[in-house]
């Protein structure tokens, strides 16, 4: 691992359910510029077994309390969806800067609301691909070399077998009768719920490479008990593009996105993202024939989005994470999915889509 830096940005993590366990608590941990220095949750038994393996220096039950701790810096929001927005708008109240989970909010209004709360304050979404090296390769191309876009396909398919997959590499997840849960079982319409939870993923990797994204037309077809969303996609630079969002497909999980331009074209496989594993992204120059990939040994994307948002803190440096206006436009866009896949079809424009998903 690379040092710890001397000057650490000391984070507080909300939430100790599955994704502060799996990712948040060792990112801050291992970052080079950060310390896990506080943990907040509302279950005692869980949060007492969490403070006794991470060992944060602070540990609190109440989120006020944590953030009325005038050592603390930063919060990473990693509790449900529902409280991504209300968490968010108090950390920044008491002058934190804030990395919220994806997706940042449930309703297009919701998302905006957060405009002009930050100040000078950071506020990132933890939109964590774009930490993939072979995503940052594919991007840095994209902007140099390649020049103009014309199409951009992503994909992202859940699979069937991904619990044994994660099972197999995560640390054994603990939890808790006490935890807070949101009034309204998020898993109790499963098209918003894979639409929140991995369309979101889709939407961002989209939006990443293609920029702002101007109307969808979208369908749906729920069949065999996979559902799969087919996106055609116009982005606001002409670029034609089409997203597919799966759940779950039977076979390997299967991610990617291929990408043709002007001066080269490519191509990416994405891991399951609990592997660790760089994306395999080939990268054709026409200019000499050639096709390249970096290896990415270092593929923990979590830790690396923790680093990218410190540096931010730290030095002001952006480091290409997704900002208030990337989480927000990724909502219009999975709402205007939605939407239109009610519709069987019909164009729906980013810039008209209101209400939740
Ligand atoms: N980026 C990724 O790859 C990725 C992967 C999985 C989940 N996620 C996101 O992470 C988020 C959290 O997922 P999860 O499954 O860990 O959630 P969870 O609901 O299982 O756990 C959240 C924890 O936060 C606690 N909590 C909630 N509000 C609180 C409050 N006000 N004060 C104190 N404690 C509070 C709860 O008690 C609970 O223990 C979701 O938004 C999800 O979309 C992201």
């Amino acid at each position: 691992m690379p040092p710890k830096q001397d000057r650490l940005l000391r984070i507080g993590v909300l939430g100790c359910g599955p994704i502060a366990q799996a990712a948040h608590f060792e990112s801050c941990t291992k970052a080079r510029n950060a310390t896990l220095y506080a943990i907040c949750d509302v279950a005692d038994d869980l949060r007492d077994r969490m403070a006794a393996t991470h060992a944060p220096a602070r540990s609190y039950a109440d989120y006020a309390a944590m953030l009325a701790d005038p050592d603390l810096e930063a919060v990473i929001i990693a509790t449900s969806d529902a409280f991504h927005v209300p968490a968010a708008r108090m950390a920044l109240a008491a002058g934190k800067h804030v990395l919220c989970e994806k997706p940042l909010a449930t309703s297009v209004e919701e998302a905006e609301s957060l405009r002009g709360v930050a100040g000078r304050l950071v506020l990132q979404v933890g939109h964590m691909k774009r930490y993939d090296a072979g995503l940052q390769a594919a991007k840095a191309f994209a902007e140099t070399e390649m020049d103009a876009m014309v199409a951009l396909k992503a994909w992202y398919c859940d699979s069937t077998h991904r619990y044994p997959m994660t099972d197999a590499v995560q640390p054994l997840m603990v939890t808790s009768s006490q935890a807070r849960k949101p009034a309204e079982n998020p898993k109790a319409d499963l098209d918003r719920y894979y639409m929140l939870a991995h369309g979101s993923h889709l939407v961002d990797t989209a939006r990443f490479f293609g920029g702002e994204i101007e109307a969808v037309s979208a369908r749906l077809l729920n069949r065999a008990g996979i559902r799969t969303w087919f996106v055609d996609v116009t982005f606001a630079n002409g670029v034609l593009g089409h997203l597919d969002l799966t759940v779950a497909v039977r076979m390997d999980w299967h991610e990617g996105f291929q990408i043709y331009g002007e001066n080269g074209s490519i191509l990416a496989k994405t891991y399951n993202p609990w592997y660790y594993k760089t994306s395999e992204v080939d990268i054709f120059h026409e200019s000499d024939g050639t096709t390249r990939r970096v290896l990415g040994a270092d593929g923990h994307f979590y830790r690396r989005q923790v680093e990218g948002f410190a540096d931010t803190v730290l030095t002001g440096q952006r480091t290409g994470g997704a900002d208030l206006e990337d989480g927000i436009a990724s909502v219009r866009a999975m709402v205007a999915i939605a939407q239109s896949a009610r519709n069987r079809g019909e164009t729906v424009r980013l810039a008209d889509v209101t209400g939740p998903l």
